[in-house]
């Protein structure tokens, strides 16, 4: 299931996933299918509250990952980092943190809101020194062949209808013996084929997402080392999901570390 059933529109599916994040950026408390924001980043997926309580409202409160990817391993000072799907930017800013005045730390993101609410928090936090918001996807990264020592993602693979692509932009712009810090949805059992053809479940991030096997498997095939999950977390306890679904929703969080050969 590394790619999308054809039976499912990609082009209404892109759509709904930029109306559903427009809709987080700009009302960030309306609800969502997992919980965001800083109070959620600490019960379920272990972030630092003080480390949290330091950073502007901008991005906290937008903040929709599903696992902790700075707990995957350290930020050299220095490194220069890449967020290819950012958000409203709380890893990222996080990131460009640890890697001091001399790092440099790049968000993408698809959603105008999502960047303009990023920026707005790396101004506030008086980051701009070292950090840049680029619009574009994570099927064509802006940046340039080995150009990246870290890539942060969190929360975006599942979303992806080709994710070979995805993780082939990865690998191009890693250099050699750069490491990928990956949280995402994973499945814990296959999902039946309707389930995958919906572009609702698809946009509420379980639809597109994998088993942990099928995960590793596919970051090796595309040519990544030493694939393997690191650490897990409830992202869907508590949620309006989770009670549809009986607390038999099969889904959760899952931090994962990969390297470039
Ligand atoms: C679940 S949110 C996670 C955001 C962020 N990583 C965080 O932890 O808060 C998914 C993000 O992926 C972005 N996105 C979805 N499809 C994308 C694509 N093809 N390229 C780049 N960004 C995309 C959305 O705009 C949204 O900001």
């Amino acid at each position: 299931m590394s790619r999308c059933p054809l039976v499912l529109d990609t082009i209404h599916l892109n759509r709904q996933v930029r109306a559903t994040y427009e809709r987080v950026a700009r009302a960030p408390a309306s609800g969502f299918h997992f919980r965001t924001g800083a109070a959620y980043a600490v019960e379920q997926l272990r972030y630092d509250a003080a480390e949290l309580a330091a950073l502007p409202a901008a991005c906290t409160e937008r903040f929709s990952g599903v696992g902790n990817p700075l707990r995957i391993g350290t930020i050299p000072a220095g490194a220069v980092i890449l967020d290819h799907a950012c958000g409203a930017g709380m890893d990222l800013l996080l990131a460009a943190k640890a890697a001091g005045p001399q790092g440099r730390a790049t968000g993408v993101d698809l959603t105008p809101g999502m960047r303009a609410s990023a920026l707005r928090a790396a101004a506030q936090a008086g980051l701009l020194d070292r950090v840049r918001l680029h619009e574009g996807t994570f099927e064509d990264l802006p940046a340039d062949d080995a150009s990246v020592d870290v890539v942060i993602s969190n929360g975006v693979l599942n979303l992806a209808p080709d994710k070979p692509r995805v993780i082939g932009e990865i690998v191009r712009v890693l250099r050699p013996g750069g490491r990928l810090f990956l949280a995402d949805v994973v499945l814990d059992r296959e999902l039946a084929q309707a389930a995958r053809a919906s572009a609702d479940l698809w946009a509420s991030c379980i639809g597109g997402a994998l088993t942990e096997g099928a995960l590793v498997d596919l970051l090796t095939g595309c040519g990544l080392h030493d694939a393997r999950i690191t650490e897990r977390f409830e992202c869907f306890a508590g949620t309006d999901l989770a009670r549809k679904f009986h607390g038999q929703l099969h889904a959760y969080g899952a931090n994962v570390l990969a390297s470039r050969p």
